[in-house]
């Protein structure tokens, strides 16, 4: 896999991102990189419009840098409508930049996904007259006159006045091809993947040149990613400040039989996921600690507590099977072993089984026990178990032992996860937290 760099507008030295700071800083116009994931025989997609993925896993941690050093990301609505694409930062530790869709007939499904409430900026340059379906709370529209194609440049002065001076065009071709015949490209970056297509889009055109000496000649200069050599060699990229990270080095990896990169969760199931494991985190030593201490007014205060806790968690999980059910998990990480995702899978659906029989089990010891279970002192659940004092131990028995099954569930799985992101940074916990580097 090749990342071949190459320098345009204007041909000026070759060097690493951190020329983008000093050149932004001397020159009023902004900073254009652009890129480009082909084949070997220069196309972008298949004749069926097939681009995911073209390249590799190290081509993917190079763009997603790419994306890190930039303010604004900026695509066509024809990449939108074929890719549906993120356009967020997850392979790496960074910021996601801002998200620009150049759609001048307000075709755009607002539902697509880069248009996802995040934090960060979405904008749509389309015409001024347009009349277009609602988009999406928050996404910003930049009105252009009404020009059968708008000028690139007064898409970019439009851009820095929306306050971006730093972009990425990342596609597609007719985007990339504007920008690059309007001469606004400073930088382009050119993934080349060893695969043949025969046939297919072409990334790059132009007006076509007589002459070789009418062609357009950039400087280059070409890294080499360690996946075209099965993870044994290393091309090397600088390690340079993005944003407060630093861009990871190339380093080998293991090799990955595949290209595709993980997926993340939708993000309704990460919010509940996090909000939930942190109760979840709560409860459990909550619960350790109130039966392990003397009986008094702390203690009664603890158990209440812990109900409450058990209660709030019993109905996020009824909300969350709901959000699953509506929200399908990504597929199996790509080059995860299958035993070990069945293993990972089975600890999910226990840990699924758990949320619902443990606070069932602890209301129904509490009122076995004889006492009434008071959520956060706001309201008193009804009882569904008379006072028995022998139900009362068995409740009381299965939740304790079961919590210990908890524990050592829930210990696993997060160290599990942990191992994912921070020894083994193979993307699975961004599957579940996509800000996070892998
Ligand atoms: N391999 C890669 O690196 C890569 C990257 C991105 C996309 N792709 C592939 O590229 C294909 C899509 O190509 P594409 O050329 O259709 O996509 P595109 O460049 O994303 O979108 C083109 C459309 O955007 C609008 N547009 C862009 N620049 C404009 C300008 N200056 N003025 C007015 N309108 C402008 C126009 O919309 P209207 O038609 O509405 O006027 C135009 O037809 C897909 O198959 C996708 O998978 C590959
Ligand atoms: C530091 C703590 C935790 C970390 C780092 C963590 C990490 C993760 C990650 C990375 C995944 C996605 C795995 C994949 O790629 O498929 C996941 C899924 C899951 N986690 Fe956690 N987790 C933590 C705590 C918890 C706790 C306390 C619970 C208890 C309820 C929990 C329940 C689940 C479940 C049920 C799934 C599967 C989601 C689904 O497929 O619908 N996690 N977790």
């Amino acid at each position: 896999m090749d990342d071949t760099t190459l320098r345009l507008r204007s041909h000026k030295r070759v060097s690493g991102y951190p020329a983008q700071d000093q050149e932004a800083a001397a020159n009023p116009r902004p900073h254009v990189i652009a890129q480009l994931g082909q084949s070997l025989d220069g196309r972008i997609a298949t004749t069926s419009g097939e681009s995911k993925y073209i390249n590799g896993p190290h081509a993917l941690d190079h763009l997603h840098a790419l994306r890190a050093s930039v303010d604004a990301v900026v695509v066509g609505v024809g990449t939108v409508c074929a890719d549906d694409p993120l356009l967020t930062v997850r392979r790496i530790a960074g910021v996601s930049p801002a998200r620009v869709v150049i759609d001048p007939s307000g075709r755009v499904d607002p539902n697509a996904r880069c248009f996802a409430e995040d934090g960060v900026r979405r904008l749509v340059v389309r015409r001024r007259s347009v009349v277009a379906p609602p988009l999406p709370d928050g996404v910003e529209v930049v009105p252009m006159d009404d020009a059968p194609a708008f000028d690139p440049s007064a898409v970019l002065q439009s851009l820095v006045q929306h306050g971006f001076r730093r972009i990425l065009v990342e596609g597609g071709p007719t985007t990339l091809s504007a920008f690059l015949e309007a001469d606004l490209v400073d930088q382009l970056h050119v993934f080349v993947s060893p695969v043949i297509l025969g046939a297919g889009r072409i990334g790059l055109s132009r007006k076509a040149c007589d002459t070789l000496a009418h062609a357009l000649r950039p400087k280059a200069q070409v890294h080499v990613f360690a996946d075209s050599c099965s993870g044994a060699i290393c091309g090397r990229a600088p390690a340079v400040p993005v944003r407060g990270t630093r861009l990871r080095q190339w380093r080998p990896i293991p090799p990955m039989n595949s290209t595709s990169h993980p997926e993340p969760y939708a993000p309704p199931a990460r919010r509940i996921h996090w909000i939930m494991a942190a109760l979840v985190i709560l409860v459990i030593p909550l619960g350790f600690a109130m039966m392990n201490m003397d009986s008094g007014p702390t203690q009664d205060r603890l158990f209440d507590l812990h109900r409450s806790i058990g209660f709030t968690i019993l109905c996020l999980a009824v909300i969350r099977v709901l959000i699953r059910i509506l929200n399908p998990p990504p597929a199996p990480p790509e080059g995860m072993p299958k035993a070990l995702w069945i293993v990972a899978n089975s600890v999910h659906y226990a840990l699924y089984v758990l949320i619902f029989v443990m606070p069932v089990l602890g209301w129904l010891a509490s009122n076995a026990f004889g006492s009434a279970v008071s959520i956060f002192g706001l309201f008193t659940l009804p009882n569904i178990v008379a006072k028995n004092d022998a139900l009362a131990d068995l409740f009381g028995d299965w939740h304790a032992r079961l919590g210990f099954v908890m524990t050592a569930l829930v210990i696993m799985h997060a160290g599990a996860g942990l191992w994912h992101g921070v020894i083994l940074r193979d993307g699975v916990l961004s599957r579940m937290w996509p800000g996070l580097s892998r």
